[in-house]
């Protein structure tokens, strides 16, 4: 196996293995369950990345828009065999690339991955700061007066 790879948005022949990683994640509490419906409707602001060799999915992410000046990453999930290798890096850089272009200031993920996020320069902030109408994913979630995600910001 070599380690190249290349980022690109997804289409819509990506939803199943969007649907198949994401969900994965998500049986081992990693992450939400996310529907097909969900992925097909949210599929313009999904990324994925293509292992070059098999041309397989072998992580996905997308970046949601939550207002003018708030934008999020979520469904962030790299294969297993695939971690540890600069995958998620450079996924979330892209994501913060495309929250440039749309000029947005700022960055938020609720996440279980702390350590991985603080060094991609993100900051750890109090949830209350963010107003609860901006959670559209928190209606949806099981957890939802007692989530035990953080909220990390960066500014860009
Ligand atoms: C979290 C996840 C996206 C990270 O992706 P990855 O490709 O494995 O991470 P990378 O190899 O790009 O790591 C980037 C840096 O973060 C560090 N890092 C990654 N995961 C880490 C972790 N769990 N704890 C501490 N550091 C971590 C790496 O060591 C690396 O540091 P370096 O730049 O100093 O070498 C991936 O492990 C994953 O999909 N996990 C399961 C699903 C999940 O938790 N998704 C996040 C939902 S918000």
């Amino acid at each position: 196996m070599t380690n190249n790879y290349e980022i690109r948005r997804a289409i819509v022949d990506d939803v199943d293995s969007i649907y198949n990683l994401t969900n994965s994640m998500a049986a081992q509490g990693l992450m939400l369950t996310r529907s097909k419906y969900k992925i097909v409707t949210s599929l313009s602001s999904f990324f994925v990345v293509i292992d070059s060799e098999s041309g397989k999915v072998i992580a996905t992410g997308s970046l949601a828009t939550l207002w003018t000046d708030l934008c999020e990453v979520c469904a962030l999930a790299v294969h297993p065999v695939w971690q540890g290798k600069g995958v998620g890096r450079a996924l979330v850089e892209q994501l913060i690339e495309e929250a440039r272009r749309l000029r947005m200031p700022q960055v938020i993920t609720l996440t279980y991955q702390v350590e991985f996020f603080k060094k991609l320069g993100f900051e750890v902030r109090d949830k209350n700061e963010f107003p609860r109408k901006l959670w559209r994913e928190c209606l949806e979630c099981p957890k939802l007066e007692n989530c035990d995600e953080t909220a990390m910001v960066i500014s860009i």
